[in-house]
C-alpha cells in the first residue's frame, strides 16, 4: 500500500443537527490514532457550518461547504449564500458542480462563476464531474466529461486549490460502482485533460464518488490513481465513514 496522501470526503447532503457534532467527534477520535497520511472534509449543510468549526479544534478534520450562490457579493438573492459568507462562517472548502446541483439548473457557466467567487475567497473547491446512463451507453463518457472541465475550469486557476471527483450519476446512491478498467481508463483522461489546462503544473488530485461504502472500498483500493473518495450516505455514519477509512489501508 503507497503512502500517498488519500482524501476521505464526506458529502453530508440534507443531513445532519446540532446533535451530530458527535459523529465529527468520534471520526476525529478514531484519526488522533490512525497514522496513515489521510486528509478528512466533511462538507455539512450550511447550518451547521459555524457550530462545527467551533467545536472542532483539531487538524485532523476540515468542515466544508455543498454548494453556493455564484454572486460574489451581497445581493438580492432569496435563500441563497455566497462563497463569502461560507468563509465567514469557516467553510474550507466546497462542493461545486455536484449533480444534484447540476439538475438543479447549474450549468457550465453559472459553475464557472462559483468556482471563481470560492477560490476569491481561498476556499477549496471539490468539483464534480460525470456522466449519466444514456451518455454511458452512447459511449459519451469522454466528450461529457471534456465539456464539462472545459466548461468550468480556467487555466490562470491555481491547481493546488482545486479537487476533482469522478461521480458518474448512474453510481450516486444506487449501489452500482464502475469496472477497475474503467476507472483506470476515465482517471488517466482526465488527468490529461488537466494537465492540457495547467501545462506544466501538478495535475489536480482526482477522487472517486458513487456508492462507495466501508464494502466495496477494497475494490478502489487496487486503482492506483485514485486520489481519495468523495462519500455521501456513508459519511452520515462515524462507524461507516471509520471503516472505509481502516478497510481502505487493509
Ligand atoms: P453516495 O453519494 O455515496 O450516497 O452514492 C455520493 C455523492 O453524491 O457525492
Amino acid at each position: 500500500m503507497t503512502n500517498k496522501l488519500k482524501y476521505f470526503i464526506g458529502n453530508w447532503k440534507m443531513f445532519g443537527d446540532l446533535g451530530s457534532i458527535k459523529i465529527i467527534f468520534r471520526i476525529n477520535r478514531f484519526l488522533n490514532t490512525f497514522k496513515k497520511r489521510n486528509k478528512v472534509v466533511l462538507c455539512v449543510p450550511n447550518t451547521l457550518i459555524h457550530y462545527f468549526t467551533k467545536k472542532i479544534k483539531s487538524k485532523n478534520i476540515f468542515i466544508g461547504a455543498q454548494n453556493c450562490h455564484q454572486y460574489k457579493n451581497y445581493g438580492a438573492f432569496t435563500g441563497s449564500v455566497n462563497a463569502l459568507m461560507l468563509k465567514n462562517a469557516g467553510a474550507k472548502f466546497i462542493i461545486l458542480g455536484h449533480s444534484e446541483n447540476r439538475s438543479d439548473g447549474d450549468t457550465n457557466h453559472i459553475i464557472n462563476k462559483k468556482i471563481e467567487s470560492a477560490l476569491k475567497q481561498k476556499i477549496n473547491i471539490i468539483f464534480c464531474i460525470g456522466e449519466t446512463i444514456r451518455e454511458k451507453n452512447k459511449g459519451k463518457t469522454f466528450s461529457v466529461l471534456r465539456n464539462q472541465i472545459k466548461g468550468s475550469i480556467n487555466k490562470i486557476y491555481n491547481p493546488n486549490k482545486i479537487i476533482i471527483a469522478y461521480e458518474p450519476i448512474w453510481s450516486i446512491g444506487t449501489g452500482k460502482i464502475p469496472k477497475a478498467f474503467e476507472l483506470r481508463k476515465i482517471f488517466k483522461f482526465i488527468k490529461s485533460e488537466f494537465s492540457k489546462i495547467f501545462k506544466k503544473k501538478s495535475p489536480p488530485k482526482v477522487l472517486y464518488g458513487g456508492s462507495v461504502n466501508d464494502k466495496n472500498i477494497r475494490f478502489f483500493s487496487s486503482i492506483y490513481d485514485i486520489d481519495g473518495f468523495l462519500i455521501g450516505a456513508s459519511s452520515q455514519s462515524a462507524k461507516k465513514f471509520i471503516d472505509i477509512i481502516k478497510n481502505y489501508y487493509k
